[in-house]
């Protein structure tokens, strides 16, 4: 029939990895790859790093315009008032194992959520906003519990006079961090929140898609995040510089990588072909930090590897990405490595609460096809002929 209207019909084409395929509409976040520029709502990454605050940055991502003084204060008054989680939770991560990864005592706290907040009204409001508020108000809470329930110790209640990034801080370190720790840590929350169609997102988009609800939603992409590929990245980082070891190792290091067809952690993106334009804030954010806090000679070893991969890896387009300088500032900020994924979940959150609101507004359950490469139809054998 098509053929006969004068329509040829081509065949499907597969891309792995979906690459360049659009798999949604989403006017959240847009990303220029090319010339490595990030923006939010329409606003660059930048601009918000140095101006606003996680939460504003939430609210911006999630409703779609930044709050005015009002709508702010309130939303900061709601998150701070769900910041404590309920004792059975914290019951139930006592029994996490205490040498599990914390990404996954994160994903399996985050979907209990839906155990006590079972009620699902996706077409009011208020339950969004009321939901958007308990995530970004308990995840931090949960990872800083874990933290302290797997050194044998009870966890911390938050502090009603901190400030979102302030209180995290504390409730993880038992300590009121210095206002520019928590300031420098509040914009690498700014830096991770929202990254458009990443494989976390697109996790998160899809599970919204079958109208459960957010805790499933954020569970799930918790889940997709924790993978090397993805979240997991700056962890390795650390791992790799420290297996460098010194700066006149670097070099031959490198060759060696890339001779033995190794992923150098931190480096390449889908998107960017320059360097991630988080990495350069980060970059600067970590010298604000060695600048007032004392140095970290990874640091130096770090800058000397960029330099090396840009002429190595530089033509094939690959520069360092958000995680390469992430890890070196969270280090400086005291906080162990396997912790630097969950950061990355507390943020990211935001982007996959934006990216469920919208999927709600425009919902078709997600139903991609496949192109079969199995066996042709067969008779089965009965299992004393096999
Ligand atoms: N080191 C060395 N070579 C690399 C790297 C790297 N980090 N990244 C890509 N390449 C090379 C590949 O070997 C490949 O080379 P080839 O064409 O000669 O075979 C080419 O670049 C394309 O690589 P792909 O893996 O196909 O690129 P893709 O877009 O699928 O991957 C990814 C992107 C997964 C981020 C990749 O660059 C990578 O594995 N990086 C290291 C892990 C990392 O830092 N992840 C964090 C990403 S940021 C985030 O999720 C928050």
């Amino acid at each position: 029939m098509v053929a006969e209207a004068g329509i040829q019909a081509t065949a499907p084409v597969y891309r792995p990895g979906l690459e360049g395929v659009p798999a949604t509409q989403s006017a959240v976040c847009d990303i220029d790859g090319q010339q490595g520029i990030l923006s939010y709502r329409g606003y660059r990454v930048e601009d918000l790093a140095a101006q606003s605050t996680f939460l504003e940055t939430t609210y911006l991502l999630i409703w779609g315009e930044l709050p005015d003084a009002e709508q702010l204060a309130a939303f900061e008054q709601e998150v701070q008032m769900h910041r404590r989680v309920s004792f059975r939770i914290r019951d139930m991560m006592k029994s996490f194992p205490s040498q599990g990864h914390p990404m996954d005592a994160l994903q399996a706290s985050a979907a209990s959520l839906g155990l006590f907040y079972s009620r699902r009204a996706l077409d009011n409001p208020e339950y969004i906003y009321g939901a958007v508020v308990r995530l970004i108000a308990k995840i931090p809470t949960m990872v800083a519990a874990f933290q302290l329930i797997r050194k044998g110790q009870d966890p911390i209640q938050p502090r009603d006079d901190l400030a979102y990034a302030s209180n995290f801080l504390y409730m993880l370190t038992e300590q009121e961090p210095d206002p520019l720790a928590a300031r420098i840590f509040d914009a690498c929350l700014i830096l991770h929140a929202e990254h458009s169609l990443n494989a976390s997102t697109f996790s998160a988009r899809v599970t919204a898609s079958t109208l459960t609800d957010p805790y499933a939603v954020v569970a799930s992409a918790v889940g997709t995040l924790a993978g090397p590929l993805h979240g997991g990245a700056n962890e390795d980082v650390l791992e790799m510089l420290e297996e460098i070891g010194s700066e006149d190792q670097v070099e031959p290091w490198l060759d060696r990588a890339i001779a033995e067809k190794r992923k150098i952690m931190g480096f390449g993106h889908r998107e960017y072909k320059v360097k991630d334009p988080r990495a350069v804030i980060l970059q600067k954010l970590a010298e604000q930090l060695f600048d007032s806090f004392g140095h970290d000679p990874l640091y130096d070893l770090a800058r000397k590897l960029e330099a090396a991969a840009a002429e190595r890896l530089g033509p094939k387009g690959i520069y360092p990405n958000v995680d390469f300088y992430s890890g070196l500032v969270y280090r400086k900020l005291g906080i162990p490595e396997d912790l630097f994924t969950p950061i990355f979940a507390i943020a990211r959150t935001a982007g996959w609460l934006a990216h469920w609101k919208e999927q709600l507004g425009a919902n078709r359950i997600f139903r991609p096809t496949q192109i079969y490469t199995g066996y042709p139809s067969r008779e089965l054998t009965p299992i004393e002929d096999r």
